[in-house]
Parts: C-alpha cells; sequence; structure tokens
C-alpha cells in the first residue's frame, strides 16, 4: 500500500464525512417542496411533471454527490460523460409530450461494472484486464433501460469478477475500484459482488441500480446496506452482454431504496431476448399481463401464508435489538392479515448452505470458463480473449492486481474444467434434488406464498434452485448496522413476493439513510490486514 493511492486515501480519509448533510438537496419552487435526498421514482417524476425539477438537475445533484462521497465510499468506478447531455434530451422530451413520459424516463440509473454499453463506460468487472475492452452492443438489459429513458449515470463498483478470482479478495474489493466502505458504520463489511449499486443507492449517489446475482450478489449487499435489492427468477431478465459466472444461476436485478423503485425497474427490464433466448423465453410465461406495479398493494400481506424459518440463519444472532425487531416484524405480518407458520426448517439445510459440498462451486467453475471464454471472444476489442489470458493477465499485473494479498486460485481451478461433465451433471441433479426436498418441499407442505428469513444467509437455498427473492431493510443492530429480511418464493412468483414485501415496507418503514459522521482514517490498511 505504499502507493499514490495510499497517500491520497490517507489524505481524504481525514476527511469527515456526514453523509446527510453533504448536499443541500432541496428544490422548493412555489409551494410544492422535493428534496433530492430519499427520493423515490414516483416523487422523482411528480417533480418533473410539476417543473419542479428537470432531470438534468437530478443528474447534476447526483455527479456532484458522487464527487463529494465516492473518494471515501468507493462505491462509483466512472461517471457517464454523456449523463448530462441524455438528461437534456429527455428533459426535451418531456416537454414536447407535456410531462406525460412517466416510468424511467429521465430517471439516473447506475450499473453495476459487469453489465455491457456500448458507449464512452468501461465494462471491466472490476478488473484491469477488461479496461480497455469494447463490447459489440449494449446488454438486454441496457437496451430496455434506454428504451424506456433512463439516463445511463455511470459503472457502480463490485467485488472484482464477482469475487470469482479468489475468495481470499475482500467482500466488494476490486483493483479498479478498491476497497468499498458500507456507508453505515465504519469498517462493517458491505458485502458484495453488487457492492457499489448498494452502496451507491444507500448514500443517494443515485436513485436507483442494476445488480446481478449467480449466490448471493444482490441479495447480501442490499442487506448490508439497507436497501431493496430484488433478484428474479433466472431468465426473467436478460443476461446478454453481462460478463457471466454461471448462465444457469446467473440473474439480472434493480437494487433501489423502495420497493415500488425496483419494480418500476423490474417491469423496464423482463422480457424475451433473442441473445438469451431459451430463458427468456421459458421465464416469459410468468410474466404478468399488465406487469408488475399492480402488486403494489399495501394490504398485500393480508391472506397470505408466510414461512418463517430461522435455523440455521438466526442461530448465531445474539444482538438483542435485533432479535427484537425481527419479532416485531411477525406482529406486523399477523396484523397485516398474514398466517405466521414460525420455526420451519427446510431440509437438508446444511447440506444446501456447503456449496462446496453441493457441488455449486464445481458446477460454477465450469460454467465460468465456458460463458467467459464465449463473452471475450465476442468483444470488438479487448486485451484478454480468454480465461488463461486473464490468468497471465494477473501474473503480468501482479501488483496492478494485488496478485500478492489474493492470488487467483479460483481462476486457475476453473482454468482446468471442460465444461459439464459428468461430475458436474451429479451436482446438477444432487441440487435440484436437494431443492425439491428442502424448499419446494417447505413451501407446498406449508402452502406458503413466501419464506420469510433474517439476513441474507439463506441466499444458497434460493440460488441453486433459480428462485427469486426481494431483500427489504428491516433494522439496524446495536451498532447501527443494518439488516434486512429476504422473502423468497418458487420460481415465477414475483408477484406474491411483491405483495408482501411492499406491505411489509410501508408498515414498518425502517429504511433511513446513513446519517452516521465518522472517519475512514487508515480503515484500507485494518481491512487489507485482516483479508490477508
Ligand atoms: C412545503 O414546506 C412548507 C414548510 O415546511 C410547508 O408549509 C408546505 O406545506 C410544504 N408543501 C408541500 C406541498 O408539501
Ligand atoms: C475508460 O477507460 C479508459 C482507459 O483507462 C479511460 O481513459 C476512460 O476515461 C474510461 N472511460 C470513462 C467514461 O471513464
Ligand atoms: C503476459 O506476458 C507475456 C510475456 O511478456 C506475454 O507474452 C503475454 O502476451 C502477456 N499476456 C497478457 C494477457 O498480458
Amino acid at each position: 500500500m505504499a502507493t499514490a493511492t495510499a497517500t491520497a486515501t490517507r489524505a481524504i480519509a481525514l476527511l469527515l464525512i456526514s453523509v446527510a448533510a453533504v448536499v443541500s438537496n432541496a428544490i422548493d419552487d412555489g409551494g410544492g417542496n422535493f428534496s433530492m435526498e430519499e427520493a423515490t421514482i414516483d416523487q422523482i417524476q411528480a417533480a418533473f411533471a410539476g417543473n419542479q425539477l428537470t432531470s438534468k438537475d437530478l443528474v447534476s445533484f447526483y455527479l456532484d454527490r458522487i464527487a463529494e462521497l465516492n473518494p471515501s465510499l468507493r462505491s462509483v468506478l466512472e461517471v457517464n460523460p454523456d449523463a448530462l447531455d441524455q438528461a437534456a434530451k429527455a428533459d426535451l422530451e418531456r416537454s414536447e409530450n407535456q410531462g406525460r413520459l412517466g416510468g424511467l424516463h429521465g430517471i439516473p440509473i447506475l450499473l453495476k461494472d459487469g453489465i455491457g454499453t456500448k458507449d464512452k463506460l468501461n465494462t471491466t468487472c472490476g478488473s484491469y484486464a477488461l479496461l480497455g475492452s469494447e463490447v459489440a452492443r449494449d446488454a438486454g438489459v441496457v437496451d430496455r433501460l434506454r428504451n424506456a429513458g433512463a439516463v445511463i449515470l455511470g459503472k457502480a463498483s463490485m467485488s472484482e469478477w464477482y469475487r470469482f478470482r479468489s475468495f481470499r479478495m475482500p467482500n466488494g474489493w476490486c483493483a479498479r475500484g478498491g476497497l468499498p466502505q458500507n456507508p453505515y458504520v465504519k469498517g462493517a463489511d458491505p458485502c458484495g459482488s453488487s457492492s457499489g449499486p448498494a452502496i451507491s443507492v444507500a448514500a443517494n449517489m443515485v436513485a436507483v441500480a442494476i445488480g446481478t446475482e449467480t449466490h448471493s450478489s444482490i441479495l447480501c449487499p442490499s442487506d448490508h446496506n439497507s436497501v431493496v435489492g430484488f433478484k428474479p427468477t433466472v431468465g426473467l431478465t436478460s443476461r446478454a452482454g453481462v460478463v457471466p459466472v454461471s448462465p444457469r444461476w446467473d440473474t439480472i436485478g434493480p437494487i433501489c431504496r423502495t420497493v415500488s423503485d425496483a419494480v418500476y425497474v423490474l417491469d423496464a427490464i423482463v422480457g424475451v431476448d433473442p441473445r438469451d433466448y431459451q430463458a427468456t423465453k421459458e421465464a416469459s410465461e410468468f410474466i404478468p399481463s399488465g406487469g408488475y406495479k399492480q402488486f403494489l398493494r399495501v394490504d398485500g400481506l393480508r391472506g397470505k401464508r408466510l414461512g418463517i424459518v430461522r435455523t440455521p440463519f438466526m442461530d448465531s444472532v445474539d444482538d438483542s435489538t435485533v432479535l427484537t425487531t425481527f419479532n416485531s416484524h411477525l406482529e406486523v405480518f399477523r396484523q397485516g392479515g398474514a398466517t405466521v407458520v414460525d420455526n420451519l426448517e427446510i431440509a437438508n439445510v446444511d447440506s444446501i448452505l456447503q456449496p462446496f459440498e453441493t457441488g455449486e462451486i464445481k458446477v460454477m467453475m465450469a460454467e465460468f470458463k465456458v460463458a467467459v471464454n464465449q463473452y471475450l471472444q465476442e468483444l470488438v476489442k479487448s486485451p484478454v480473449r480468454s480465461l488463461a489470458d486473464v490468468i497471465a493477465f494477473n501474473v503480468n499485473n501482479s501488483a496492478l492486481e494485488h496478485m500478492k494479498e489474493y492470488g487467483q486460485d479460483m481462476f486457475i481451478e476453473a482454468e482446468k474444467t471442460n465444461g459439464m461433465g459428468q461430475k458436474e451433471m451429479e451436482a446438477v441433479q444432487l441440487m435440484e434434488d436437494l431443492s425439491r426436498r428442502g424448499f419446494e418441499e417447505l413451501m407446498r407442505r406449508n402452502e406458503l406464498d413466501a419464506m420469510v428469513t433474517f439476513g441474507s444467509y439463506v441466499t444458497a437455498v434460493l440460488a441453486i434452485g433459480g428462485y427469486p427473492g426481494i431483500s427489504v431493510p428491516a433494522g439496524y443492530d446495536s451498532n447501527g448496522k443494518p439488516f434486512g429480511v429476504v422473502f423468497g418464493g418458487l420460481k415465477g412468483t414475483e408477484p406474491k413476493l411483491i405483495e408482501v414485501a411492499y406491505a411489509f415496507e410501508q408498515a414498518t418503514a425502517m429504511r433511513r439513510p446513513p446519517a452516521v459522521s465518522f472517519s475512514f482514517d487508515d480503515l484500507d490498511e485494518k481491512l487489507y490486514l485482516s483479508a490477508t
């Protein structure tokens, strides 16, 4: 760390940031008050329609906010040099349509860095190996966002290569962005791999963001940073043009501050994509006519059956604030008219939670090599064309990529694989069997609409079956560290999950913006030490 970066980091570290008080954020234009901080898509659209706010104002606000906070939080890798122009264009379109362009029109969106854009932004998965690469076209979800009129604000940081290079890397770390910070509590794990989207949204550096998940990458950082993370059923959203891990399990979804914002984004990005045809075609049967907004119902808990699974997810929770808060949420479910079935268990959950034992990692490695090689070969230009090249790049650029600290054990193991062989297929069958006898049986036997779990430890259960989940802010521990609850369901049950998650959020309103003032002095060194 004896580098220019370390010196800069120390200089920045001396800054005291007060996240809540950084930028003046209220626009008062003739009686209607609009606050940029915590603004939802609905509020932004109302302010647009009422001529209180332009998309350009909003983009400027977020760019200032990023300039101010990012040196400490490090959740954004690049801002889009064309964002203000795109916003100006959206403002013009709105004036020509007499304000009648709702939805995502004019809304700035931050993309995780593994999501390809054909513009001035780089798409690098946080790695220098992909810096200077050029994608052939926008990712499928980006195409849809642009068509909906969204403004691409920039690329958010992430765990490099989804932390699939080496498990020795701390959550959220990437060579290009360094170690991002949880905005709530100094030194707290921000989780990953969609760390940048979650932190940026939490700290009001953008309204909404897009993340990706294979195993826990949307739900976990959302849980840790007090935002809403929506992991859709695999195939509901296109993965085309996104740096892959494992096409069997990869999914793309929103990370926002509210359930309704996440649902607006979901509505815009779901659907069949010829470039990810089989999966998106299959899952498209789940898309309800009229979209997902209709399920944003404050009475969404009424008549629902919710299964609470505590073990093993809460086994090590001993913070009484957390336990009290979690238990009070069960009362909220009941008061909302839901039937709560408490203390359920998922058969073989201990096996399911061991990704090396189930073969989850084995399958990921085999699929990663094939899928990432294909992604790299399809690039218009790139310094690396295969996983083998990436491995060589890391060796050649050892200091830049912190190879001494983190290595690339997983990459080296993945490079040894040869696609889906017999062992991998057996692992897939084992996991299908575990899902059938575990999660699916739990849902069916108890006639549940959703499973409710504390935190994000549950993610393996949802990962190996391609099931959807929504993480909603559910409180803060006695140190102020956020936690969420995950509502998980069977494939295609997003409508029910939205009803339950939205009604829960409306009844509890647990999210608050990070307001803690703290210094980042020497934080880096400490975390790097503990990580090696
Ligand atoms: C705006 O704020 C003022 C002062 O706090 C308040 O009196 C007024 O009702 C607010 N207007 C709206 C539309 O919320
Ligand atoms: C993309 O990376 C190149 C090479 O480092 C850099 O010059 C350029 O500014 C980056 N693009 C953006 C939008 O930051
Ligand atoms: C790594 O370095 C070797 C030796 O200089 C060179 O031949 C190779 O092209 C480099 N590979 C990458 C991907 O940087």
